[in-house]
């Protein structure tokens, strides 16, 4: 079995299928990486080290929390969530409940994302028909969580509005991958699609010293935003229920948007 130690969760707009294409747009001569709407961190992690200085960021406080504790206490969370089981009245309680300590917390989040349906913690995810979903095998979670903790040791992880952390951690060598909630579609804990303010990130983005690439859902309200900066338009499979080679594969078009070439980065890359 192959373990894709690279990820620790699937997230609402993970870009666990972008990642590939995504990878080669980020230029080698970074100084530092920043990602200031961190998700499951599908880009951060798909490499061992992308840059010196590298920073991790959500506003919600659950995910920075849960990487904090693979960071710090690994061992920890490994014998906790060792306890637990697939178990319904377990993912219900865990649900309504205010865990007390973060270690906790983390390993109940954890649990609520990792077994419930697309990643999103609030339904308890049955499968019909294979041992996935809430019954899924417990055994390679002790090894995920050392390889993030390993990945995780130089990362700074941080707690911010995108805003306050480009603003603070811009500079000439600076390197910024945005991914944040779509124009379109569902929200977050921390903000709906309705109240995120494109406009304001827009605004921020245009002001920096360093560089950015952004990740988006081609809408014609996000090509006139960021009109005149160089734009991609690519594909992927769209949702959860899309498998390659199925008769449901769906694509999803989503723009990739930076203030430097990407173009030609792109191109070499389809050769
Ligand atoms: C599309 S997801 C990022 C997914 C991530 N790239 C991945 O691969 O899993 C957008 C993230 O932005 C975060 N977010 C929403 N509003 C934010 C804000 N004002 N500042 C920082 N993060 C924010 C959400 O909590 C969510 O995790």
């Amino acid at each position: 079995m192959t373990i894709d130690k690279k990820c620790l969760i699937n997230w609402v707009g993970g870009k666990r299928l972008l990642r590939k294409t995504i990878a080669p747009l980020i230029p080698e001569d970074i100084v530092s990486y920043i990602e200031p709407f961190g998700g499951g961190g599908w880009v951060l992690f798909y490499k061992d080290q992308w840059a010196d200085l590298e920073v991790y960021n959500d506003l919600d406080s659950r995910l920075v929390n849960l990487f904090r504790i693979v960071k710090y206490h690994p061992n920890a969370f490994i014998e906790e969530y060792s306890l637990l089981l697939g178990s319904r009245e377990m993912f219900f309680q865990f649900l309504n409940a205010t865990p007390v300590t973060d270690i906790q917390k983390a390993v109940q989040f954890y649990y609520l994302i990792t077994r419930s349906f697309g990643g999103r913690g609030d339904t308890f995810g049955t499968v019909k028909k294979t041992s996935g979903g809430a019954s899924k095998s417990q055994k390679n979670v002790p090894l995920k969580i050392t390889a993030i903790h390993e990945r995780l040791d130089k990362v700074l992880i941080e707690n911010r509005d995108f805003e306050k952390l480009i603003t603070q951690y811009d500079h000439e060598g600076a390197f910024f991958y945005c991914d944040p909630p779509y124009s379109k579609g569902c929200g977050y804990e921390v903000t709906s699609t309705k109240d995120f303010e494109h406009e304001r990130l827009r605004n921020v983005l245009g002001k920096i010293k360093g560089r950015f690439l952004l990740s988006y859902d081609d809408s014609p309200k996000i090509r006139e935003l960021y009109k005149g900066f160089e734009m991609i338009e690519v594909e992927r499979l769209n949702g959860i229920n899309n498998r390659e080679g199925t008769k449901r594969n769906k694509m999803f078009k989503e723009l990739l948007i930076a203030n430097y070439p990407i173009k030609e980065l792109h191109e070499r890359r389809a050769d």
